[in-house]
Parts: structure tokens; sequence; C-alpha cells
């Protein structure tokens, strides 16, 4: 089941870049949960392409319609199906990629797997289907808001633009300030002018995406292949151009001590808590009820607007010209994206425990 997600609260995505439709189906969602197509599209709209100019100029409104599972304005335990209409469509903005591999991006290996491929806009291999998630994720956030869960998540690095920033600080608002979705205006403002300063040179960036969830119990995270940082990587990986993971200190830890890295734990009324969080708020792949912290790298966009070698599928080099309108930059529409999947895997194990306790 290559397009599902999850044990109990369970996903399945589908639909195309260029298809008509797409969309997702929630099995397990509690009943008598609040929900409207307004709250879902809140989430939505913070994905969407043609939003700002340092982002892809496809106009799409991405209105979800909630077709199943929500009676009177509350879930009803059974499937919740959300459909979004694809709209904006060029096709033949990909007319030179029918035959010709885009270096990095899966037109080689979905036509090595399945010998064919719908090669409009990338087809299943699009972010576009990460519009599905992003809808199923928020119905998680209106699970997990109840349960006095928050979830966020930003831009901290643009190419070599690093922002550095206490994550227990960080809001929502200081987030949306920008488009560009960086917490601090002056890194915010310089990354937007190297996003737009490649996106005019007909070339593409990379960065990372922080994500922190706040207020999540001790004891989520189901050892030992389930762990919830196991999850988590599994979750952030299977989103298209990401590159890399880390919870807590991640690779920086691996140049302290252990007597350095260690979060010591003290007391705190009924609560036990640690000083520090390098473990990222996992320890043994579950839950301590610190903050979980993680990053998430997302490579250059692969479709860049300058010729590159390449292959066709007959096997012959040739030069690929991509056209169409492409992300400059992942990051800024990779943020929600992010925290769609960290509310999802969180739905998921919140449920799980529940089941146990
Ligand atoms: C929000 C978002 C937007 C993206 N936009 C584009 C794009 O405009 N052009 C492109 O070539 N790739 C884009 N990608 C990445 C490709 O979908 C991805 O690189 C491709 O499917 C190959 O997968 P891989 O990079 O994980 O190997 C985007 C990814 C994300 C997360």
């Amino acid at each position: 089941m290559a397009s599902s997600t999850g044990v109990l609260f369970r996903v399945h995505t589908f639909g195309e870049s260029h298809g008509p439709e797409l969309g997702a189906i929630i099995d397990g969602c509690p009943p008598g949960l609040p929900l409207d197509e307004a709250s879902i599209q809140q989430d939505l709209d913070r994905r969407r392409p043609g939003q700002s100019r340092i982002v892809s100029q496809r106009q799409e409104a991405d209105r979800v319609r909630i077709a199943s599972g929500v009676f009177e304005g509350r879930t009803t335990g059974t499937p919740i199906a959300l459909l979004i209409e694809n709209g904006d469509q060029r096709s033949s903005d990909y007319d030179d990629m029918r035959t010709k591999y885009r270096p990095s991006h899966a037109d080689y290996t979905y036509d090595a797997k399945y010998g064919l491929r719908d090669h409009r806009g990338g087809g299943r291999a699009s972010a576009r289907e990460t519009a599905a998630r992003v809808a199923a994720g928020a119905v998680a956030r209106g699970m997990l808001d109840r349960h006095g869960i928050e979830v966020l998540a930003w831009v901290s690095s643009v190419s070599d633009l690093e922002l550095a920033c206490d994550p227990a600080a960080v809001t929502r608002e200081a987030i949306e300030a920008t488009p560009v979705r960086c917490p601090d205006p002056d890194v915010a403002w310089s990354m937007i002018q190297a996003i737009e300063a490649a996106r005019k040179d007909g070339d593409s960036l990379g960065g990372v995406v922080t994500a922190v969830a706040r207020g999540v119990p001790a004891g989520l995270g189901e050892p030992v292949f389930d762990k919830l940082d196991a999850d988590l990587a599994r979750a952030m990986l299977s989103l298209p151009a990401a590159k890399g993971f880390e919870v807590g200190s991640g690779f920086a830890g691996t140049r302290l001590r252990g007597s350095e890295h260690n979060d010591l734990f003290y007391r705190e009324g009924a609560r036990v808590r640690t000083r520090t969080n390098r473990s990222g708020g996992v320890q043994g792949g579950i839950s301590n009820g610190e903050d979980v912290i993680l990053r998430v790298a997302f490579k250059p966009t692969a479709t860049v607007l300058r010729p590159q070698p390449t292959v066709d599928q007959d096997g012959n080099e040739t030069t690929l010209e991509p056209r169409g309108r492409h992300d400059p930059c992942v990051l800024p529409r990779a943020a929600p994206i992010v925290e769609a999947q960290l509310l999802l895997v969180l739905a998921d194990h919140w449920l799980r425990q529940r089941a146990i306790r």
C-alpha cells in the first residue's frame, strides 16, 4: 500500500499533478471532532503555489471539499474523504519532458519501475500530491489541538543563509510575517533576495525546515520498529525533495562528549523534565514530554530553467530545456507540509497510546 500511512489514524492519498482531482481518505479519525472546510483551507492556503513571487506561479485555488465522514460540522468516525480540484494546468509546458528525463527528478526512475509515466507536471511524483497530506494534516491538527498539542514549522536555512533561534520562542505570527516563512525578518529578507536572484538566473536553491511539536505528552512511540523518531524520519523522507532528517541535536550532537550531550533530569511539580533538549523530545523512540524538535533538508529544485545534458527514454544523449512554472526554492511551501507530516505521525501515535492506556 504505497500510498497509505498510519496504523490507527490511517491516511490514503491519490491523484496526479495534471489529473482532474487529488485528495485524501482518512480512516480512523475519532467521532465528534468539529471539522469544516474553512479550517482545512487555512493550512492548504499556506502550501498552495502562486502565493508569492518566490514560489511556483501556478495559480491553484486548492479549494478542499469534504465528501464524506462529517455530519453537521462534526466527524462521524467514518472515512473522511477530502477532494481538491486541479485547475491551472499547462501540460504543453512538459512536452520536452515526455521523452527526456529531467536530471535529479523522478522521470527516469518512474519509467524504470512502471515502464510508462504521466510526464505532465511530474504526475504522482509532483509535490501537488502533498496538498492531500496537508488537508489530512489539518484534520489531525483539529484532533491534537483538543489535547493541547501545537505544531509549527519554519524555514531555518536557505542555501548558506542560516537562522539561529530558540525553537521554543517561535510563533505562528513570526513565521507567517514574510513569504519565505523564516521567523526572523532580517534573515528572511536575505533569503528572499537569494531566492529571487536564483529565480532570475533560471536556477534553484535548497535549505532546511525546522519543526517543533509542543505539549506532546510523555509516552508516544512504539518500540522497536515504530519508534516515534523512526516514524517521523519515514514520514519526512517520504516528502519530495527531502534529503536529510535530524531529531534533536542530530549530526551536530556527534561533536559533543556524552557528559555534555546528556539531557539532565529534574523535577518540576509533578513532572519529570530535562534541563536541555538535545534528545529532541524523544528517548528510546518514546516522547519524553519535552518539545519534539526535528529538521528536514530539502535539495535545490531539480527543474532548473536552463539547458542541461540528459538522456531520453530510448537511451540517446540529448539536451533538456525545461519550461514551466517551477519553485525556485521549495522551502517556503515545504514548511506547512512538514507540519502536516508531523501532525499525522503524532495523531497516529496519540491514538495508539490511548489504545494501550
Ligand atoms: C513544496 C514542493 C514544491 C516542489 N516544486 C517543484 C518544482 O516546481 N519543480 C521540480 O522539479 N521539483 C519540485 N519539487 C520536488 C520534486 O517533486 C522532487 O524533487 C521529485 O519528485 C523527485 O523526488 P526526490 O527529489 O525526492 O528524489 C517540489 C517539492 C516540494 C516539497
